[in-house]
């Protein structure tokens, strides 16, 4: 073998391995991994398990909120809500059934909802309207039904 092909070769092997120290380093010593996803229920007792055995919206603080959601085929429990502009709302999102999407029209709110995991999210409301709420993953016959509203104002 070439000397310059083995000098290429262990720079080239070098590499790969110090980005996978890092990223490895990252994720488990610094705690960097995937913010969501990380807490699991069954998905078949959504309705007994806590927190999701009571959907719904809780003030939590002022101008704080937190919701508790389900997803299914094809609706969002609860739905229609309502926050006053400058509303910092915590989404616990779940699937009773198959996979779902969570994107909130004009914000950066967009969730992938899958059965047997949480999906948590924050999003600050400033902006007084009505945003449409969408499942942009395709979860059957019903899905482009499948949509609803928050109302900030
Ligand atoms: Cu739910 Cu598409």
């Amino acid at each position: 073998m070439h000397k310059s092909e083995k000098i290429w070769l262990t720079l080239s092997f070098g590499m790969i391995m110090g980005f996978m120290i890092l990223t490895g380093y990252q994720a488990f010593a610094l705690g960097m991994g995937t913010p969501s996803g990380q807490t699991t229920l069954d998905p078949q007792k959504v309705d007994q398990t806590a927190p999701f055995d009571k959907p719904g919206v809780t003030q939590i603080g002022e101008n704080e909120y937190e919701v508790v959601m389900t997803l299914q085929i094809f609706s969002f429990t609860p739905n229609k809500l309502e926050f006053p502009a400058g509303s910092t709302v915590h989404f616990k999102l779940t699937s009773k059934d198959v996979v779902h999407g969570f994107e909130v029209a004009g914000t950066n709110l967009n969730a992938m909802v899958m059965p047997g995991y949480v999906q948590e999210i924050t999003q600050k409301f400033d902006k007084p309207g009505d945003y449409l709420v969408l499942c942009n993953e395709y979860c059957g016959a019903g899905h482009q039904l499948m949509s609803t509203t928050i109302t900030v104002k």
